[in-house]
């Protein structure tokens, strides 16, 4: 440990002629802080250590630049007293910590309670096989896990690249004009389509009508979304219902399933002409490697096309996280919900990706939006992608036809033994008739269970069962067998096997059309290839690998390696969601210690983990609170008060819970305005459902009268809901309980460390008080949830249960000591930053003791007016200087918001104090008359290298290449280049293209 401090300060060292002085403190003090002093018998890999940057001089040191002798009288002027908790609220006694060595074997204790049975239930959940290429170079690789949401496109060419592969191999194979860039499961995808169809439907109709075909969960999900807009859902056989006058009447929209989750494959083309006949809107959930086989749903008429994309390579997780797709015709475009990426060109002329259409966000529309989706499932998305890159169209089909090749044996073969098999044209799916088996269905299953197979429990004489690329020859002869051993036949063995020739599809459900045309899904089938084209988008990319990534409100810290290793491990990676209960108990007791933890962190009294993000998580919260004033026969309740400064999902996950949104005033120094909500809630006493409230506010403050805002709200009959996006600001210091919330969603993937995977997956757990418990959601086919439980919130029941996983993991270790001492040294490290950039911005928003949360607001209107530059100039600079800009434009259209974590050390703040101050200084330049200003460092920011090598005459630019790509010392040793210079907006939404360039763009 000593010597391999001494390299890297000896590393440093070198640069220290080139470092500020205080970079040169940073290294001489950490010397000194590895003689702290502690006992022998300490384990030497405590997790508190390498999580949190700063060390016990660097924080004295920062606290002394602040003006404070301690952390308590720092954080006592950070926080206002009356929501201040005891230390040992949140301490070591309620949360005892482990070392990264002990936490494995804790970790690998409850792993051998889960049973990992081979399953072939199906309903949407198959055994994946992740390419090993794939899994150690994206769902194992920081570069791919750790970036945020491309929002700065310059930066990250690589991720937006792979999710138009993404968005591609969706349109290719589903045959649709245009499909987006994951949603967060196949439920919650089928609610966006209705909602859609709900809202395309131009005479106000109501009425949705759902197949019985369709996976229960959907349903499920669907019940749950379905009545907050307000819409009547048809559950059962379509066409039937549609035959009915009053629906017809009605209708908006259909959801078919196809195949359906009993296997069968339908014809719904006529269907589908009557639906259109009368203006509905037919929603396809899908199978994508069935697609590949059956004619897509885009060439027979369907409007929207959506399904879970987890077969192509991504493991089963006990549930998720999964990337939903969702694709849609040339009309509904403009109206799809979550991140679209489009092509457009750089300052160049070059072709660039970005995220297209983001005025459709829930930032602009609030209230007016008709979906909340913010994170999304872009690692998910990428692993899915790469899948059918390496594997391509030729790959894929003689997947798919393994697949269903072996399903037609099993047909065949459990034909001879005596069953009946209920679906005539099928897939990969077979719904098995038992009755020739005494004792029926059970025998079945208790004979496959006795081999660890879990087969899907349908009633008493039929069993389900679906094959996967998972399955080998032996696999095969052991489920032939199972059957063959229930029904008291013989066993077979594999000469015994022969392929069947009988097609099973008939003609006019046969897909024709070829798939997968594109360059990118016919080019790198080796596994060299592969790892070059991964590696080769991955470098375009900017992540925590490289650099701290101060988005606030996005709470980019650490992703520990350790808390990530277990996630793949077989036993918490290839679990059914919906195996029975005592093949998981290893799971369930890891999801309920996380449950227990996250209530002594919020003070709340339960838990659920199912929601898929943190807007999810609001709209699951007002849903409970909606169920909650429901069953006090107060249903009419339905007013939201939100304050202005509110993040975007707010308002539209309050309007997809049916209720109306009042918006509350701020004050011009961010605070909320008391008066007017006080004002606000009296006028709609009556009808006064809920508030929403950010803390510490969006604006990075802790400001006072939280507690009297709350009590405002319970005296006026409402709940309190609050939005824990902040939650990193304080564990441990203050709760949402204590500040008066009965509700809260977590951010699992900000504050508990779950990698941000490029823009998803995320956990948005709700906790609430003790009265709202009855209500959390349950699952149709899992018990979840309270005694007066809201529908599904999500397909499965635990959400993304498998990157619970690492959030347990980081709670574990850090304890509660280490949990809240990380919350103090966000808290520091943000007010050292507004320390060191005092003087060269103005701050926007601080307490009455002058200090912030863990971000900052910084305004830089005035620069428009002096020196003609935005926002977003500044952004692009801060991208010469190798770092990720903060979040821009949000809460306040002028400013940036920072977030630095307790992640990053004081070297990395530095350097970041370093880059701002220095671009203040180019800043001055223009203001100075001295660099014009359209034509400086800040307007032709971002410079990638294509720009550096202009030609002597091209280089009409009023500053040296130096300037422009190595304005400070140490980027001479580490520099990040963006491949693209700055990516015009406009021209991509204006000429919206969303795929991949096909052949004849790749070679004219
Ligand atoms: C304050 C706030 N609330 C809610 C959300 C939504 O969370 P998610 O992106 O997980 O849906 C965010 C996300 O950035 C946020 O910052």
């Amino acid at each position: 440990m000593a010597a391999l401090q001494r390299v890297w300060c000896h590393s440093t060292l070198r640069l220290l002629p080139r470092l500020p002085s205080h970079s040169r403190v940073a290294c001489v003090t950490r010397q000194f802080a590895t003689a702290k002093e502690s006992s022998l018998f300490d384990p030497l890999d405590t997790f508190a250590d390498r999580h949190i940057g700063p060390n016990d001089h660097e924080v004295e040191h920062m606290l002394s630049k602040l003006g404070y002798n301690s952390m308590d009288s720092f954080v006592d002027a950070a926080i206002p007293t009356p929501i201040r908790l005891s230390e040992s609220s949140v301490s070591d006694q309620t949360i005892p910590s482990l070392s990264e060595s002990e936490l494995f074997k804790r970790a690998k204790a409850l792993a051998s309670e889960n049973k990992p049975f081979k399953s072939y239930i199906g309903m949407g959940y198959h055994n994946a096989v992740v390419p090993p290429v794939i899994l150690r170079n994206i769902t194992e690789n920081p570069a791919w896990y750790t970036p945020y949401t491309p929002y700065q496109p310059e930066i990250a060419q690589g991720r937006l690249e792979s999710l138009v592969n993404f968005q591609t191999m969706i349109m290719s194979l589903t045959s649709m004009h245009i499909a987006n860039a994951s949603l967060l499961d196949e439920g919650t995808a089928a609610a966006e389509g209705m909602a859609m169809a709900f809202v395309s439907s131009s005479s106000k109709r109501s009425t949705f009508v759902v197949d019985k075909g369709v996976l229960p969960q959907t349903i499920a999900v669907l019940r749950t979304r379905a009545k907050g807009f307000g819409i009547k859902l048809a559950i059962g056989d379509v066409s039937e219902l549609l035959g009915e006058p009053s629906v017809r009447s009605d209708l908006c929209g259909v959801l078919l399933q196809y195949p359906d989750v009993n296997g069968q494959v339908k014809d719904y083309s006529t269907l589908v002409e009557s639906v259109h006949a009368v203006k509905g809107v037919v929603v396809v959930a899908t199978d994508l490697l069935a697609l590949t086989m059956l004619k897509p749903p885009g060439e027979w008429g369907a409007d929207i096309v959506l399904g879970n994309s987890a077969r192509f390579g991504v493991p089963v997780g006990y549930g998720g996280p999964h990337g939903a797709f969702f694709a849609c015709s040339e009309k509904l475009k403009r109206k799809m919900p979550g991140r679209l990426i489009g092509r457009s060109r750089d300052a160049m002329g070059k072709l660039a990706y970005r995220l297209a259409l983001q005025t459709r966000e829930q930032h602009i529309r609030r209230e007016k939006a008709t979906s909340n989706i913010c994170t999304s499932q872009a690692l998910l998305a990428n692993m899915a992608a790469m899948y059918a890159v390496y594997h391509g169209a030729t790959g894929l089909t003689r997947i798919a036809q393994k697949v269903h090749g072996f399903t037609k044996v099993l047909k065949s073969q459990i034909e001879d033994f005596g069953y009946s098999v209920d679906n005539d044209v099928f897939f990969d799916t077979l719904t098995v008739n038992a009755s020739n088996v005494q004792g029926g269905a059970q025998v079945v299953h208790e004979t496959a269970s006795r081999a660890n197979i879990n087969l899907r429990k349908i009633d008493d004489t039929r069993v389900g069962v679906t094959l996967d690329e998972s399955l080998a020859t032996a696999d095969l002869i052991k489920l032939i067998n199972i059957f063959g051993s229930a029904a008291s036949a013989s066993p077979v063995s594999d000469i015994q096997l022969t392929e069947i020739d009988k097609s099973y599809i008939p003609t006019n459900l046969q897909r024709s059309s070829e798939i997968l045309p594109h360059p990118v899904f016919n080019t790198h089938h080796s596994e060299t290839e592969m790892l070059r084209y991964i590696h080769d988008l991955q470098s375009k990319d900017l992540s925590l690998v490289h650099a701290m990534v101060p988005l606030g409100s996005c709470t980019m810290k650490l992703n520990s390696t350790s808390s990530m290793i277990p996630l793949t491990w077989p036993e918490f990676n290839s679990i059914h969601p919906f195996a029975p209960e005592e093949q998981v108990q290893g799971y369930r007791k890891l999801l309920k210690e996380l449950e227990v933890d996250l209530c002594t962190i919020t003070g709340f009294a339960a838990c659920s983990l199912q929601p898929n993000s943190g807007a999810s998580g609001e709209y699951a919260g007002l849903t409970v609170i909606r169920a909650y004033h429901e069953s006090r026969g107060e249903a009419h309740r339905n007013i939201c008060l939100i304050p202005v400064s509110a993040h975007g999902t707010n308002p539209a996950s309050a309007v997809m819970a049916g209720l109306k949104v009042v918006p509350i005033k701020t004050h011009q120094d961010g605070t909320l305005d008391l008066e007017d909500l006080k004002a606000k809630s009296e006028m709609h006493k009556d009808n006064l459902a809920a508030f929403m409230i950010t803390y510490p506010s969006t604006y990075g403050v802790f400001e006072d009268g939280v507690q009297d805002a709350c009590k405002i709200i319970h005296d006026n009959g409402g709940q309190v809901y609050l939005d824990g996006a902040n939650l990193n600001a304080q564990i441990g210091l203050t709760n949402p309980a204590t500040c008066g919330g009965d509700v809260c969603h977590l951010n699992l993937h900000k504050t508990f460390a779950i990698p941000h995977g490029g823009g998803g997956p995320g956990v948005g757990p709700i906790c609430v008080a003790q009265h709202l418990a009855p209500f959390l959601p349950s699952h149709p086919l899992v018990k979840t949830g309270g005694d007066k439980a809201i529908n599904a919130i999500a397909s499965a029941p635990f959400g993304s249960a498998s990157i619970c996983v690492i959030s347990w993991a980081y709670i574990k270790m850090l304890g509660g000591n280490g949990l809240s001492h990380s919350s103090k040294v966000a808290l520091l490290n943000a007010n050292y930053i507004a320390h060191r950039l005092s003087g060269h911005y103005g701050l926007r928003y601080k307490n009455v003791k002058g200090r912030v949360a863990h971000e900052l607001l910084i305004d830089l209107a005035e620069f428009d007016k002096s020196a003609g530059l935005k926002v977003m100039d500044f952004a692009k600079r801060l991208q010469d200087y190798g770092f990720h800009p903060p979040t821009c434009s949000w809460p306040t259209s002028t400013a940036m918001l920072i977030e630095p974590t307790e992640s990053e050390s004081l070297d990395e703040i530095d350097r970041f104090c370093d880059a701002m101050i220095q671009i203040r200084g180019e800043v001055q330049q223009i203001i100075d008359g001295k660099q014009p200003k359209e034509n400086n460092l800040l307007k032709n920011a971002p410079h990638p290298m294509s720009v550096m090598v202009l030609p002597e005459d091209q280089w009409e630019r009023p500053y040296s290449r130096q300037e422009a790509a190595y304005p400070l010392p140490w980027l001479y040793e580490r520099k990040f280049w963006p491949t693209v210079t700055r990516i015009d907006d406009a021209y991509g939404d204006l000429n919206l293209i969303c795929d991949c360039p096909s052949v004849e763009e790749m070679t004219s």
